[in-house]
């Protein structure tokens, strides 16, 4: 089973606003159902607790935690990210991809293993206190890009895009 992430931020690299996102886009959460759909997800603690909230339909959620009692319904714990991916292709067992969908402390750990980053830039500036501080550029290629303007489903400009490994071979 490959092993992606699934991130969107401002020009500066910011992801997050007290917990939750600093933006609200029609069009990304869009994306991120269809980047997911069929897959299982890693996400942080904070993330699942203070921002997604309840588990995502048709798929199924690990939520990495250090606290091995930690529990919530209708998802599952795991106290390490390995462990998480080890659980992942047990719980959805012909998924293609196990989706690492942030914060930002588990992705610091994460990104070094990740093979296909789905990262979506919005052409904007917002305030927040949470960055994707573990991604460069430099460590990636784009194997595909798309740039939505502003509309009816985004007050800004979006770019998809879909980066692999620099240096890894093309996944098409
Ligand atoms: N823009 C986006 O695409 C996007 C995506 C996701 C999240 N966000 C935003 O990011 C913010 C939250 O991110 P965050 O960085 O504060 O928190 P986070 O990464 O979601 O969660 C951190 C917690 O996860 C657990 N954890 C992380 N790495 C671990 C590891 N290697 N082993 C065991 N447990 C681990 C720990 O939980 P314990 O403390 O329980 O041990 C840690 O305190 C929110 O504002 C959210 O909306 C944005």
């Amino acid at each position: 089973m490959k092993k992606g992430m699934v991130m969107a931020m401002d020009r500066n690299r910011l992801i997050g606003r007290e917990g939750g996102l600093p933006w609200k886009i029609p069009a990304d959460m869009r994306h991120f159902r269809q980047v997911t759909a069929g897959c299982p997800l890693v996400v942080g603690r904070r993330t699942y607790e203070d921002d997604i909230g309840r588990p995502l339909p048709g798929r199924e959620t690990i939520v990495v935690s250090r606290d091995p009692n930690w529990r919530a319904d209708g998802v599952h714990a795991a106290t390490s990210l390995s462990a998480a991916f080890t659980l992942a292709p047990t719980l959805m067992p012909s998924a293609h991809t196990v989706q690492v969908i942030g914060g930002a402390v588990l992705c610091r750990e994460a990104v070094d293993d990740i093979d296909v980053l789905h990262l979506t830039v919005i052409d904007a500036e917002f305030d927040g206190d949470t960055w994707f501080d573990s991604f460069d550029w430099q460590d990636w290629r784009t194997e595909s890009v798309r740039t939505l303007e502003p509309g009816e489903d985004t007050q800004w400009s979006l770019t998809f895009y879909t980066l692999v490994r620099a240096g890894a071979p093309s996944s098409e």
